[in-house]
């Protein structure tokens, strides 16, 4: 393996609360993202890594703390801003249309990218059809990069869960994204779909340079593919490092062995 290169922090988590009424999601957690970095976020079920990437893309607005994406802090940014940002994600339970097939699925996430006006689009006349000529042609680089080709046009509600996670990874893609949050991309899968899946994350990271942030539950993946690791427990933060830092931390191994997921 080739030492990559990683550099400044592009995502900085300071200090992040986030109270569901009685219950602390989270606790006074920081953390930072470099660019180009493969940071995982694992904990037992239930530790707050889902919370923690809501926070990030805006879904939830944390109740202290700040998030700054590449010098710009922000407290309150709504999914749609966060996007336009540069931040993509998929999500532990699979968002896709399943009636629709898997090119259009991946169409979908273009749609913060298509700038032209939607009567033209409809029409699909002057700009808007170069630009939706444009469009498809990327979405079909996005096909052959994951090797879904044989699928392009069936509904994603008829493939594999292993494909249709594949799929959800195509609509992130399509977005362009500079950092791609990955819930759990691997969760219900079979080894093989797993080193799959694997496979696709690391050369999205090598080969488009995206930044990634992953949840995820089997400990041989994320001590394989990631550069650092931080560690979640009951909404507090753990343990922050490499993965051989992590794997001999003391209060890790705790939590781990103290719980049963
Ligand atoms: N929308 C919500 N409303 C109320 N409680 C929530 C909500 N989302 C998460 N929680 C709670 O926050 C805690 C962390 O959950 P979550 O972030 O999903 O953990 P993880 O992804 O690590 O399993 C849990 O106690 C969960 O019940
Ligand atoms: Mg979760």
């Amino acid at each position: 393996m080739t030492t990559k290169k990683i550099g400044d922090v592009i995502l900085d988590i300071k200090n992040i609360s986030l109270r569901f009424g009685g219950v602390k999601a989270l606790t006074d957690i920081s953390f930072n993202v470099k660019e180009h970095e493969i940071r995982s976020i694992i904990g037992p079920n239930g530790a707050g890594k889902s919370s923690m990437l809501n926070c990030i893309n805006g879904v939830y607005t944390p109740t202290e703390g700040s998030i700054t994406f590449r010098g710009k802090t922000f407290d309150h940014m709504n999914s749609r801003q966060v996007a336009e940002m540069g931040v993509a994600r998929t999500f532990q339970n699979l968002a896709l249309f399943k009636g629709m097939s898997v090119l259009d699925n991946i169409m979908s996430g273009r749609n913060l990218k298509i700038k032209s006006n939607i009567f033209l689009q409809a029409l699909r006349i002057g700009p808007a059809e170069k630009e939706e000529i444009q469009h498809r042609e990327y979405v079909e680089q996005i096909i052959d990069f994951l090797e879904i080709q044989a699928f392009r046009k069936t509904p994603v509600g008829q493939l594999p869960y292993g494909l249709q996670k594949r799929v959800d990874l195509g609509r992130a893609l399509a977005m362009e994204p500079q950092v791609l949050l990955l819930d759990e991309p691997m969760a219900g899968m079979n080894v093989e779909e797993k080193q799959d899946m694997s496979r696709f994350i690391l050369d999205v990271n090598d080969e488009f340079g995206t930044t990634i942030v992953l949840i995820e539950h089997d400990m041989g993946v994320v001590m394989d593919i990631s550069d650092r690791v931080v560690v979640l427990d009951y909404g507090k933060k753990i343990g922050d490092g490499s993965p051989e830092e992590v794997r001999n931390n003391e209060d890790v191994i705790r939590a781990y062995l103290g719980s049963s997921h």
